[in-house]
This record gives structure tokens, C-alpha cells and sequence, in this order.
């Protein structure tokens, strides 16, 4: 399985804004990206940018060291020469055609041997785990075994890379899940390299081996998802991530020696950075704090409860302090009264402290309640 590296890959659409921005990256053989973000962010532009099915307007693509596409040297390989899958939001299989038809018919065309195609769809409706559907009609089929066959017939071929985009959106929650844990499971089975086109921010953390995070054509980082998760570089990429999302607490820094107390207003804490940081002697900061490290007991800053959603693993609580709203995560299966008054303190050191005025990340470090 090739690297797939983009270089400097731009595309714009007429007169409009840029919806691919300069885009490098590099997805290593093996490896499971997810391109994430809101609708409209360049996901699937730059995904069928890679598959040929959209030219760039500048930049250059390398499959290892084969350019399929330069706009300085002119090269731009077709689809089929590029040897990639690519599965669609609204993938249709043929009606008419029974699953295994659906699944040789392509291999057909490709002029592979009767033998080997046989072989080819008897082996990946084993690892689709489809194998007793192999001579019913798609009608015949549940939503999600018509997803597996689809997925079956895209990756029957044996493509380089499995380009897929939202493919889970048209199936129902419970299936989706089902699924996730199926593709994960493929991807691992068939050590091809995955790049995978969704908005939703669980199913990119739960399933990829790296997030490329993108906002309005512009990538905003890139790296394995707990590290997205736990060391946002901005404010957007740690308010994407994350449900119930993190809490965002303006405060008016003062540096005094290694650490800076920050004064949210209703509170005050230090903050200890986990690495020597290069701060301003006073500064205005946005204060990141992950549900999971409020931690409510009988010590702490004073709250009121505003809501109290138990879930039965856990409880999601919206708590306020004065017009400080923040939500908490209190595990197991707990509830509190609404409108009661509670105490919180913070726990561990994965606080991310960003620079207000940049929305960039600073660093990240522990805290003491100050007052
Ligand atoms: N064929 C097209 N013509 C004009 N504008 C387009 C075309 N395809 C996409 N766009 C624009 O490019 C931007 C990125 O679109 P897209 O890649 O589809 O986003 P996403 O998949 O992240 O929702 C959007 O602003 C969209 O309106
Ligand atoms: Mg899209």
C-alpha cells in the first residue's frame, strides 16, 4: 500500500472561496485517516482530489514517489489508474444483480480470469462476513448487509486505498455502531490504508489511526485522535472534539514566577503549567477544561445545579457559578438534585490554557483552587 502525500493542494471553485487551502499532508501505508469537520469544510473535494475525480487547482499528489497529479509538471493520472476504492455517501447497489454479481461484475470488466473471481468473491464475502446472503437481491437485504455488500464490492478489486465518504451517514445509530466496529475490524484484516470522510467527531475519534481536523478548507491539525482530544492547538479543534464539549472559561492571567493565577471572575485558581512556559507578566487567557476533571465532592468551589442527566455509566451536570456555567461528568450511576448546591474541585493536569486574543493552545498544566 502506497503514502499518500499531498503537497500544497489548493482548489477553488469559480470565483468562490478557496474550499482546499494549501493542504500538506502525508497518510503512511497502513493507516486509517479520517478527514473531519463541519459541512462544507473541503472533506470530500479533497477526497476525490485524491481518487482523480476532482483536479486541483495548484499543488501536487504522490502516491510513494509517483506524482498522480502536478499542476506545474501537468500530470494528472485518471481514476483507474490511481488503483483506488472509493465508497460514496449514496452507494447503490445494482438491483438486479444478485450479491454475487453485485460483487464479480466489476472484476469482470477488469477482465480477471473466472477462477480467480470466484475465489476473489467467495474470500471477501467471508471477511464481509456475507457469505449466506451471497444469491439474494439487495431488496432482500437489511440496510446494514447492503452497506457490507457495497464495501465488499469496493474492496473486491483489491484497491491501493479505500477512499470512503460518510459511508455510515444513511444507517440508522445502532447500526452505525455496529459498523464502526466492522470497519475497524476490515481495516485491520486487510492492512490497506483507509481515508475516511466524516463531520462527527466520535466516529473519527473512535475509529482512526491519525484526525486531519479541518475548518473552512484549512487544516487545523493533525495526529492520532487522543492527542486531538488531549492537546487541541486551538480553540476550535478542543470545542469540536469532545461530548459534552469543553469548557471554556475567559480569565485575566498574572505571572507570578513558573505558574499564573488566573481570575475567572466567580473564581480564582493557579495554574501550573506541565512545562516551563514563556508568559506575559499579565495577559487575557480562555481556560480549557474537560467535563471529565470537574470534580464534584465536598470540597471546592461552591456551585448550584442546574441540570443533572444520568445516563447510568455516568451523569452529565451543568453547574453554576454565578453566571459561570460549566458542565462536569460524575461517574456512575448518580443524581443530584436540581437547584442543590454542590462542591467541585479540579483534578489531574490536563488543563489547556489558550491564548484569548489567538485562540491558540499556550500549554497545558494542573490547577489549586486559589479562592
Ligand atoms: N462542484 C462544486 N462547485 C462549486 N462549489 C463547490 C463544488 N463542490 C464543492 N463546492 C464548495 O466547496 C466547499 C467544500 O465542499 P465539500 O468538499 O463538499 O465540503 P464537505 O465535504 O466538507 O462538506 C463548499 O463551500 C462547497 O460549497
Ligand atoms: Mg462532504
Amino acid at each position: 500500500m502506497p503514502t499518500i502525500r499531498l503537497v500544497n493542494v489548493t482548489k477553488k471553485f469559480g470565483k468562490g472561496s478557496l474550499a482546499v487551502d494549501r493542504l500538506n499532508m502525508e497518510i503512511k501505508d497502513g493507516e486509517f485517516v479520517s478527514l473531519l469537520g463541519p459541512s462544507g469544510c473541503g472533506k470530500t473535494t479533497t477526497l476525490r482530489m485524491i481518487a482523480g475525480l476532482e483536479t486541483p487547482t495548484e499543488g501536487e499528489i504522490y502516491f510513494d514517489d509517483e506524482c498522480v497529479f502536478s499542476d506545474e509538471k501537468g500530470i494528472n493520472l485518471s481514476p483507474d489508474k490511481r488503483n483506488v476504492g472509493f465508497l460514496f455517501q449514496n452507494y447503490a447497489l445494482w438491483p438486479h444483480m444478485t450479491v454475487y454479481k453485485n460483487i464479480s461484475f466489476g472484476l469482470e470488466n477488469m477482465k480477471w480470469p473466472k477462477d480467480k473471481i470466484d475465489a476473489r468473491v467467495k474470500e471477501i464475502c467471508k471477511i464481509m462476513r456475507i457469505e449466506e446472503y451471497i444469491s439474494r437481491y439487495p431488496a432482500e437485504l437489511s440496510g446494514g448487509q447492503q452497506q457490507r455488500v457495497a464495501i465488499a464490492r469496493t474492496l473486491a478489486p483489491n484497491p491501493r486505498v479505500l477512499l470512503m465518504d460518510e459511508p455510515l451517514s444513511n444507517l440508522d445509530a445502532k447500526l452505525r455502531n455496529d459498523m464502526r466496529a466492522e470497519l475497524k475490524r476490515l481495516h485491520l484484516t486487510t492492512g490497506s490504508t483507509f481515508v475516511y470522510v466524516t463531520h462527527d467527531q466520535s466516529e473519527a475519534m473512535t475509529l482512526s489511526t491519525k484526525v486531519a481536523l479541518i475548518k473552512l478548507g484549512l487544516l487545523q491539525q493533525y495526529c492520532p485522535p487522543l492527542e486531538l482530544y488531549g492537546e487541541p492547538n486551538n480553540i476550535f479543534c478542543a470545542d469540536f472534539m469532545g461530548n459534552p464539549s469543553m469548557n471554556f472559561v475567559n480569565c485575566h492571567g498574572v505571572k507570578e514566577g513558573d505558574h499564573v493565577v488566573l481570575h475567572a471572575g466567580h473564581f480564582t485558581v493557579k495554574f501550573m503549567p506541565n512545562e516551563k512556559l514563556d508568559l506575559e507578566p499579565e495577559h487575557d487567557y480562555v481556560l480549557g477544561v474537560r467535563p471529565e476533571f470537574v470534580h464534584v465532592g465536598d470540597q471546592g468551589i461552591e456551585a448550584t445545579v442546574i441540570s443533572s442527566l444520568p445516563s447510568g455509566m455516568e451523569t452529565t451536570l451543568s453547574l453554576a457559578v454565578k453566571d459561570i456555567t460549566l458542565s462536569a461528568v460524575a461517574f456512575g450511576s448518580v443524581d443530584f438534585k436540581m437547584d442543590s448546591t454542590v462542591h467541585f474541585n479540579f483534578e489531574g493536569n490536563r488543563y489547556v490554557l489558550f491564548d484569548k486574543e489567538t485562540q491558540n493552545k499556550l500549554g497545558l498544566g494542573s490547577l489549586e483552587i486559589v479562592e
